[in-house]
């Protein structure tokens, strides 16, 4: 793969954290970055950095169509897709209304089919690749984690069926799995949660009352634990260039050890680690 203004690289969701760096990683790395903010002004420091913002809702079909309009007249290959936009979407499953649960797969997933499938004849004419960013939450699911993670192994599924697809085709498909990465997505989740348990019926309360209390410092912990958005966009940028990528890569070695450890532990004992690690966010009980 050449490394040169003459390629193009898309990063999603590169207003803040994993996107803005990796589309800042690789413009150091000399590729042409077209990074997709939702806000103009979010555009403006990657400007700095000698990127090229584009206004890009992944749920928003006039956006997709004004992307792949700019990216067809462009006489540079189209050599690496980096799907990374998201949201959280913390709460217990019963709790969570089912517009909420539609909405965090319309970002996580269905946004990132919609631009795959516009990019796809760019991406094989390029000989590009997709790199799609899911989580270790893609591997590992656990009390209080159920939408996001259900839309993250959702996309861990896509990319493998994509993967095969596409083989024959020479665009490679690859998965990179963070655990946690300080940025503000911990933040956003936090806001979400507590309208979430304002609106539960004291029966649910009674249920999910202390999880959904102890969720946020969980969260918080995690990410405050995890690697910098510098250090999750060199692997990023490494999956999206290097010659021959692998499948996976993770990103912390938190990350690494719960998907290894979760490939061959029985359920019962991986259910007993994981809500071990929440209850330490319990409410202390006087
Ligand atoms: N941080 C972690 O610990 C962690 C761990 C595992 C996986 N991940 C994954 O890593 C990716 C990057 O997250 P991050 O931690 O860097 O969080 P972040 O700073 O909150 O970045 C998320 C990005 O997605 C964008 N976005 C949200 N909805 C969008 C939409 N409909 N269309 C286009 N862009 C949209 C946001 O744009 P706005 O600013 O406009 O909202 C923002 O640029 C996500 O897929 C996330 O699930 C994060």
């Amino acid at each position: 793969m050449t490394t040169s203004s003459e390629s193009l690289a898309i990063v999603t969701g590169a207003s803040t954290g994993m996107g803005a760096a990796t589309a800042r990683e690789l413009a150091r790395r000399g590729y042409h970055v077209l990074a997709g903010v939702r806000r103009e002004r979010d555009g403006q420091s990657l400007l700095d950095a000698g990127v090229e913002p584009v206004i890009l809702d992944i749920t928003d079909p006039g956006h997709i169509a004004a992307l792949t309009a700019r990216v067809e007249q462009d006489p540079r290959p189209l050599r690496a897709l980096i799907n990374n936009a998201g949201i959280p979407g913390a709460g217990p499953i019963e709790v969570t209304p089912l517009d909420e649960w539609r909405r965090i797969f319309e970002v996580n997933l269905f946004g990132h089919v919609a631009v795959i499938q516009a990019l796809l004849p760019a991406l094989v004419r390029g000989r590009g690749r997709i790199v799609n960013i899911t989580s270790l939450n893609g591997r590992l699911s656990m009390a209080g984690y159920g939408p996001y993670a259900s839309s993250k192994f959702a996309m861990e599924a896509m990319s493998d069926a994509l993967r095969n697809e596409l083989a024959p085709h020479g665009v490679p498909v690859v998965v990179v799995e963070p655990g946690g990465v300080k940025t503000a997505m911990a933040g956003h989740g936090t806001a979400r949660l507590s309208d979430l348990g304002a609106r539960m019926s004291p029966e649910q309360n009674e249920r999910y009352g202390d999880l959904v209390q102890a969720l946020p410092s969980h969260v918080a912990a995690f990410t405050e634990a995890g690697n910098t958005a510098e250090e999750a966009a060199r692997t990023i940028a490494k999956a999206a260039t290097v010659r021959r990528p692998r499948t996976r890569y993770t990103i912390g070695t938190t990350a690494a050890f719960l998907i290894g450890v979760s490939r061959f532990l029985p359920d019962r004992l991986l259910d007993r680690m994981t809500t071990a690690d929440l209850r330490k966010h319990y409410r202390p009980v006087r």
